[in-house]
């Protein structure tokens, strides 16, 4: 069933378990993600963002639950599947393609998706000049879109880890995706890629359409970005709302800190006081727990 537009629901997921074993990565999660949208998706380690995305991807297979892409029932569909339907997961660039150049990887990701074979590659080598030709284009296209046209020939193992995440957006834009799931995007990179990825992001979801979800654990990345937030803890869905909103939200903070920190956290402010206060000065961190004294919780969200 089509009826994708703009503000209704790319995906829903109802109910999703993942168990390994006795262990609830993912334990009834349900969220939903607008299309249009660049939903965020963070949460502490081991919380089962990954897992997640990897059941809604088709990488896993839920134990229970359901996934619909545009009212369709999507659940356990094979990756190359969901890849026909417009719905990408980015993955780290396998080992086997750093040693080609960037354009190289770009141009073979539509055949490589659709499994064609070689057989019928060498039956049809005329008709291939053509495509490789309009795909060399588009792979240019897309190197220029992503400003990195000046590695092009680059062999993509020689890429900084920026530049390799970028080639994994792009991989998305070489086929017509609707949905791309973005985990972690953010690390390894430093601070200047990391602008020029969410510049990216961010037109490739106006100019293009594509509706996102973010795994990142940089909130200043995430808030900048994202609307809504979607913060998972143990498996499940603990909080939803604007960036903002979110970073104030006290059960966000505790799921972060965990009551053991936080209560390590006041005990070390409580006696810092009472040194300070034996001593005539002030103290020098903030009086609320947990908080880095900028309005923020501590730590790397
Ligand atoms: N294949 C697996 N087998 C067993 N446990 C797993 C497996 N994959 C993930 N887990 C566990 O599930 C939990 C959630 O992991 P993950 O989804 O990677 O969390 P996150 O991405 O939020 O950090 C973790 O405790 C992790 O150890
Ligand atoms: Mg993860």
């Amino acid at each position: 069933m089509q009826r994708v537009k703009v503000g209704s629901d790319m995906i829903q997921v109802h109910d999703l378990h993942k168990h390994f074993g006795g262990f609830r990565a993912v334990n009834g999660a349900s969220l939903t993600i607008e299309t249009g949208s660049i939903t965020g998706l963070i949460g502490p380690n081991g919380a089962g963002k990954s897992t997640l995305f990897n059941v809604i991807a088709g990488v896993l297979k839920p134990t229970s639950g359901r996934v619909t892409m545009a009212g369709e029932d999507i659940t356990g569909l094979a990756p190359h599947e969901l890849f026909h339907k417009g719905l990408l997961r980015t993955f780290q660039l396998a080992h086997e393609f750093s040693s080609m150049t960037v354009r190289e990887n770009l141009m073979m990701v539509p055949a490589g998706q659709t499994g064609e074979r070689l057989v019928s590659t060498w039956l049809h080598r005329g008709r291939i000049r053509n495509e490789e030709r309009a795909l060399r284009k588009k792979a240019d296209e897309v190197l220029e879109f992503l400003t990195i046209s000046h590695v092009a020939d680059e062999k993509a193992g020689n890429l900084s880890g920026g530049q390799k995440k970028l080639l994994e957006l792009g991989r998305t834009m070489m086929v017509d995706a609707k949905i791309v799931f973005l985990d972690e995007v953010g690390a390894g990179v430093n601070r200047t890629l990391l602008g020029t990825i969410g510049d990216a992001i961010t037109r490739l979801n106006k100019e293009r359409g594509y509706t996102f979800c973010v795994i990142e654990h940089d909130m200043d990345f995430i808030g900048r970005l994202c609307d809504p937030v979607i913060v998972m803890a143990a498996g499940d869905v603990l909080a939803q709302g604007s960036a903002d909103s979110i970073m104030k939200n006290e059960a966000v903070i505790e799921a972060y800190l965990g009551t053991g920190l936080k209560n390590k956290v006041a005990a070390e402010i409580a006696e810092e006081t009472a040194f300070h206060e034996s001593h005539g000065a002030q103290p020098g961190l903030g009086a609320e727990a947990g908080n880095g004294g900028d309005g923020k919780p501590a730590g790397d969200l």
